[in-house]
């Protein structure tokens, strides 16, 4: 025995090492130990949550089956690389196999916050459904790739035209392509991120990514295939466990009005009225469905036009109030324009909602870059409510402190940035370290379409794998997609409500969705 003389005071546990035994010192030692990480554990987002018993079983069996997963993966995967570290294509089958995929897809998730409606549910619902609608047509030039005199329309890119329009060169009726064996297998090759797409950089993942909005643009300014597309969108999300949804959608540019077959069109408040009418019908078989739109613009859009298209989103928002509920201008941010050439149309806000009688809360995509991290900055400082990605603001501790005591909600969306490249492995993922640090997270699933994801499930299955996610902090998420949502008062009880009851009904439930306790995957 060592009289080592020192005495610590740290986080209330007093050790002393004096006149003790060894093994009193390590029992002080690991008293200490636990304490702090009990401290730690109390400044994460949803500590304040308390699990009642059956909630505590349910914690037992996420947490006793995220081990075994971990331990499993460990074992057998390691040449693979584990699970969450893998790119998410090539891992989504494996994911879905597993018990805890279907768990997760049953638990009430709350929200999407973060979703881009031309990319929200999987794009073979274009392939299978969308191509039979009425004119519809697809850019196939025969032979060779698309020739250098139409370099702009990339081979997939679809549109509608009826029959006393001219069509094009190299459009096909989508009909007559049907009839080629094949067809549909290459066209939605065209339309999403495949595994090899793994060897990409970012910037050249991106560049994919806009070519596939590129081929749907056209598709989604057809009134029909707009709403048969949202309807089975709102579907997809119903089935996954979520009940509201928050679509970013273009009010803006010349190309995103809608239009029917016969060429009548909708712009502005008429467009936002088609799809609030398809949500209207379906709350009729799925009363606690709720959704709305963020008035999107783009970031590559001069300031001028930015000003333009933010007083034009006031002007739809005052007579829409309770459909549009913010506003944003996404784009890929390293080529975009930084947030700060906007400060002077930002900071007009507060003006223009005091003009218009109508708030226009700031959801502002920053934060989604490896090389700088001021538009996250610029973002919070703006005033942003939301902030979609933000996923470098572990640089500024400030600003995670304002964030946290403004309760500026972070839209995390995990795999979104894996397929983009802008990390690998996901267990070094900034959503663990913003939840583990209080901020108010929310998970998100950003183009779940484009790479075969579907509602919120995967990215609540990474992060649950990646994170090794409590019951509690699991709660906290889903709770926070309804509190930090753009429900409005009533609407936001009445939806948190229904979630607490579908909650309770799955914690009830949830046991007979595990057939074989030990089973961890197929
Ligand atoms: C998923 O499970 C099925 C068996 O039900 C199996 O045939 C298939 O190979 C599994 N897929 C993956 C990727 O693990
Ligand atoms: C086809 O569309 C054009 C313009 O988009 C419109 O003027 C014309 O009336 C439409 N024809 C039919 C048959 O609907
Ligand atoms: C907002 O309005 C106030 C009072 O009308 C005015 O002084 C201020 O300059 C305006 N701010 C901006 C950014 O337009
Ligand atoms: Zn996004």
């Amino acid at each position: 025995m060592m009289a080592l003389g020192w005495s610590v005071t740290f986080l209330g546990v007093c050790l002393t090492a004096g006149q003790v035994t060894g093994d009193d010192e390590l029992a002080a030692y690991h008293k200490l130990r636990s304490s702090f990480l009990q401290k730690e554990d109390m400044l994460m987002n949803g500590a304040s949550l308390r699990l009642n018993k059956v909630e505590e079983e349910f914690d037992r069996w996420l947490t006793s089956t995220v081990g075994s997963l971990i331990q499993q993966y460990k074992k057998e995967r390691l040449q693979e690389r584990f699970v969450p570290a893998t790119y998410f294509p090539k891992v989504r089958s494996h994911i879905e196999n597993t018990t805890l995929y279907k768990v997760l897809r049953k638990m009430p998730k709350g929200g999407a916050l973060h979703i881009h409606f031309s990319s929200a549910t999987s794009l073979e619902w274009i392939v299978d459904k969308g191509l039979l609608l009425p004119g519809c047509h697809v850019y196939w030039p025969a032979g060779s790739p698309p020739s250098a005199a139409s370099p702009k329309v990339p081979k997939g890119a679809l549109a509608f035209f009826n029959a006393s329009q001219a069509v094009p060169d190299g459009y096909l009726p989508a009909s007559q392509l049907l009839q080629k064996p094949g067809f549909q297998a290459e066209l939605l090759k065209l339309l999403t991120v495949q595994p090899e797409d793994e060897q990409l950089t970012s910037a050249e993942i991106w560049a994919k990514f806009a070519d596939v909005f590129v081929r749907t643009g056209h598709f989604f300014t057809n009134t029909a295939a707009v709403q048969q597309y949202l309807r089975a969108t709102l579907e997809d999300f119903l089935a996954d466990g979520v009940s509201h949804v928050e679509f970013r959608i273009d009010l803006f540019h010349d190309q995103a009005h809608l239009y029917d077959l016969d060429g009548r069109e909708h712009r502005g408040v008429d467009k936002v009225d088609v799809y609030s009418r398809i949500v209207s019908e379906m709350q009729k078989s799925a009363p606690h469905l709720t959704a709305k739109m963020i008035a999107s613009s783009f970031r590559m859009r001069p300031p001028e036009d930015m000003e333009k298209d933010l007083t034009y989103a006031f002007e739809v928002k005052k007579q829409r109030p309770d459909f549009i509920v913010g506003w944003d201008a996404p784009g890929e941010e390293d080529i975009g324009r930084p947030t700060l050439e906007y400060a002077a149309q930002l900071l007009r806000v507060q003006n223009l909602s005091k003009a218009y009688g109508v708030d226009m809360p700031l959801m502002l995509h920053d934060g989604e870059s490896d090389w700088s991290t001021l538009n996250t900055v610029d973002a919070v400082l703006l005033g942003a409510k939301r902030i979609g990605h933000g996923f470098n603001i572990l640089s500024h501790p400030l600003l995670m402190e304002e964030v946290r005591k403004r309760g500026v909600a972070m839209e995390v969306c995990p795999i979104s940035n894996q397929v983009l490249r802008y990390l690998t492995d996901l267990r070094i993922h900034p959503g663990a370290r913003m939840i583990e640090n209080g901020l108010p997270v929310t998970l998100s699933s950003d183009d779940p379409g484009i790479w075969g994801a579907r509602g919120l499930s995967h990215d609540f299955w990474e992060a649950t794998v990646a994170w090794q996610l409590n019951t509690r902090t699991l709660k906290a998420l889903a709770r926070n997609s309804l509190e930090y949502s753009g429900l409005t008062g009533a609407e936001k009880e009445g939806a948190l409500r229904n979630w607490e009851k579908d909650w309770d009904h799955f914690m009830a439930t949830w046991k007979s969705l595990v057939s074989d306790e030990h089973q961890v995957y197929v």
